[in-house]
């Protein structure tokens, strides 16, 4: 694999994270989900400003397991509307749970759905909204959480690449009947592998947990609940009473052990990754690239070169300096998810017509790596760069 000397993800296991996990480690004897991940789950909702939290594996498996906790809705509103420019999971768990994903275009501004056209897709048959906030954004506003309010439509919220992302002075995560985040290698905070489902409802936590685990009554950590589901249960063995459709997405206390450490960092990371992204798009060319962007409560994911204008020469150049830098980057950044060969069936151009800014996206727009670990004499040197690229 190639050394990037800007990496699109650096390493943010640190050495007093290993220290605290050896110790842990030395003096313990049980690994499995126990109480660190308890310990974790109950900071997490604090630093967060919500009731409860699950600690998951990964991001994928909290998209998969809050979309599946839609089913136990028990209605026959089969659409969810989320957006193209999104990470594959979010679009398997509608499909898997048997929902009609319905694709609506974002805004540059926080490249987050649009609101107006979200409202024009809005029928009968909608039972919820799944939005991303991409890349740091906060992709939510009052008038919008008012609205969905009024028509009684749910919102899921992926804040996997957004942690700290706020509205006001509530953060990300907070607004919607629940909400997913990744502590995948190179997000804002790290548990390698790692996800959250965070909630204020009693009966979703319930419905967390136990998929988390099987599905398994004695996972959902309600005692009331459990004691009245042996009851009705009689013929079952009180241990295996398989209470909802489960999967094992487990995590481990090890993982947890290493949130918990990260998550002491948390804040700072997030203040050090909106500093370079602001000096970046201060010192980025405005005539070619778009810098417009909402930053109001953003807390930086990555950095983004998105043309104003369609041209396939400059991204050419462009991706050479990227090169001729050494830098990592990803063309398209999220791109058009109905682009991609496992959506095939849904693909169709007037969809492709509709989706303009997830198109302009895809072609013409580029991310590349910020953390807290980026040095600013790198953002400057690449600034100074495409200063000198000619149209
Ligand atoms: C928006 C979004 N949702 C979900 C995921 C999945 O997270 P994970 O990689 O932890 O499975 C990602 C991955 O980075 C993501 O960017």
């Amino acid at each position: 694999m190639k050394n990037f000397k800007w990496p699109l993800m650096s390493n943010n296991i640190l050495p007093n994270d290993k220290k605290v996990l050896v110790n842990f480690i030395n003096r313990s004897d049980k690994f499995t989900n126990g109480p660190k991940v308890k310990e974790f789950e109950k900071k997490w909702s604090k630093w967060l400003g919500v009731k409860y939290s699950t600690f998951v594996n990964s991001g994928a498996s909290a998209n998969l397991i809050s979309i599946n906790i839609l089913k136990e809705l028990h209605t026959n509103k089969k659409e969810i509307i989320l957006p193209a420019f999104t990470w594959s999971s979010d679009v398997v768990s509608v499909i898997n749970a048997g929902f009609k994903p319905v694709f609506v275009d974002i805004n540059f501004e926080n490249l987050a759905l649009n609101e107006d056209l979200v409202k024009k897709k809005i029928n009968k048959n909608t039972l919820a909204i799944f939005l991303t906030h991409a890349m740091g954004y906060m992709g939510l506003s009052k008038k919008f959480l008012k609205f969905l309010k009024d028509k009684k439509i749910h919102l899921v919220e992926d804040v996997c690449e957004s942690h700290g992302a706020k509205l006001g002075n509530k953060k990300a995560g907070t607004f919607g009947i629940m909400s997913n985040f990744s502590f995948y290698y190179g997000h804002h905070m790290t548990t390698i592998e790692g996800g959250m489902i965070s909630t204020n409802s009693k009966e979703i936590d319930r419905l967390a947990k136990m998929k988390r685990g099987h599905g398994l009554l004695r996972d959902s950590q309600d005692e009331k609940f459990i004691k009245k589901m042996i009851k009705k249960n009689k013929d079952l063995n009180n241990d295996f009473i398989f209470s909802t459709e489960g999967f094992n997405l487990r995590n481990t206390e090890l993982a947890a052990v290493i949130g918990i450490e990260q998550l002491k960092r948390l804040n700072n990371s997030i203040k050090i990754r909106n500093q370079n992204h602001k000096l970046y798009l201060r010192l980025l060319r405005k005539d070619i690239f778009f810098k417009n962007f909402n930053l109001n409560g953003s807390s930086n994911y990555g950095l983004h070169l998105i043309l104003k204008k369609p041209n396939l020469n400059l991204i050419k150049k462009i991706l050479h300096i990227l090169d001729k830098n050494s830098i990592e980057y990803r063309l398209g950044s999220l791109g058009n998810q109905l682009r991609q060969p496992y959506l095939k069936k849904f693909k169709n151009s007037q969809y492709l017509k509709v989706l303009k800014n997830t198109e302009h996206m895809h072609f013409f727009s580029v991310y590349f790596g910020n953390n807290q670990f980026l040095r600013k004499n790198k953002i400057i040197k690449l600034c100074k760069d495409l200063d000198s690229l000619i149209i």
